[in-house]
């Protein structure tokens, strides 16, 4: 018995990508990174402490979760012990609205919404800066997540304590600029090689990491002013070198890790094709072979009738930019 806690958080996309890890433990990004939090595709979380149970439970779309997720979420919750002082497990139901593990950021929404959650469960009361921070030891993209419309990420600086105080995401006010994101998802299947296993081998031998990484810094500042100005060319045109760039880092890992597929291409061919008939659209891919499609809203259907015609078979949808993670208050 007692009484959960439940909070919704939304997936996001980075528009400057995160790819590597400085610090495995603690999470720590290498390289900053800038993203738009979606409005579609939320995560539900309802944590309940229960202090008599032997261990923590945890359920994610109805079923046991297992492996990798549960080492990951109970992992977690004993950091939210460490903090609070206390010691009861936690029964944690957890809903996704997208596929699991397929490179649709379900780990964003998925430890953004944890995070949340579970603070409240065990009496903390971080402000969005520290809960940004902690969002970040679960999945460094949840970091972001906290945040609704666009959030930078610092990596920080240092090692230990002082680099995971400087490690965390604030929000990048754009007014101006309310764009879509047509997402095509053209294999829903959970990705083959962990994004975590993907970016210590990136990391440990691309010779293009560095390179990819140095000029992330250039992407960061110049998306910066591209968002300001409201000028979807230049934030497209940004994000899209800045996401063919990391995923030139993967494939020339030793050995290579390849996200993307032949629909993927596919796609991409579809939207080269779109831009040379005037219609401005660009692509950013994650650690699977879906694409996300930046375009004005106006637009956006065409933008998926393409998607349509260049992958058949593909499922197509419409983001905008989404809100913040946010407490839906006392659950049964
Ligand atoms: O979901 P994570 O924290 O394992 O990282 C995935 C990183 C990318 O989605 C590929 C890029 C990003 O910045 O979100």
């Amino acid at each position: 018995p007692g009484h959960g806690v439940t909070a919704v958080a939304h997936p996001n996309i980075a528009l400057i990508k995160y790819w590597g890890k400085r610090d495995e433990r603690l999470m720590i990004p290498y390289v900053d990174s800038l993203s738009m939090t979606l409005d579609i595709f939320p995560t539900t979380t309802t944590v309940r402490l229960a202090p008599g149970a032997p261990a923590d439970s945890l359920t994610l779309d109805g079923s046991p979760a297992e492996g990798e997720v549960r080492r990951r979420v109970v992992g977690f919750l004993d950091l939210l012990r460490e903090r609070s002082g206390r010691s009861e497990p936690a029964v944690v139901d957890t809903h996704n609205s997208v596929p699991t593990g397929a490179g649709l950021a379900s780990s964003a929404s998925g430890f953004a919404a944890l995070a949340l959650a579970g603070a409240a469960a065990y009496g903390l009361d971080p402000d969005r800066t520290a809960l940004s921070r902690l969002a970040r030891r679960g999945s460094a993209s949840a970091s972001r997540s906290i945040f609704g419309g666009f959030a930078v990420c610092h990596a920080g600086r240092g090692t230990g304590a002082a680099a995971d105080l400087g490690s965390y995401a604030e929000p990048v006010p754009v007014p101006d600029f309310d764009p879509a994101l047509v997402i095509a998802v053209v294999d829903a299947g959970a990705k083959a090689v962990s994004s975590r296993a993907a970016m210590r081998r990136t990391v440990e031998t691309s010779p293009l990491y560095r390179a990819w990484a140095t000029s992330g810094k250039t992407d960061l500042a110049e998306m910066r002013v591209a968002l300001r100005r409201g000028d979807l060319d230049a934030v497209g045109e940004i994000a899209e070198r800045n996401a063919l760039g990391m995923h030139a880092t993967m494939l020339t890992a030793r050995p290579a890790v390849r996200y993307l597929s032949p629909a993927t291409v596919a796609v991409l061919d579809g939207v080269l094709r779109l831009r040379s008939d005037g219609v401005p659209a660009y692509a950013t891919m994650d650690a699977g072979p879906n694409v996300k499609v930046l375009c004005h809203p106006a637009d956006a259907d065409r933008v998926a009738e393409a998607v349509r015609g260049a992958a058949p078979g593909c499922s197509v949808f419409t983001a905008r930019r989404g809100p913040g993670a946010r407490l839906t208050g006392e659950a049964e």
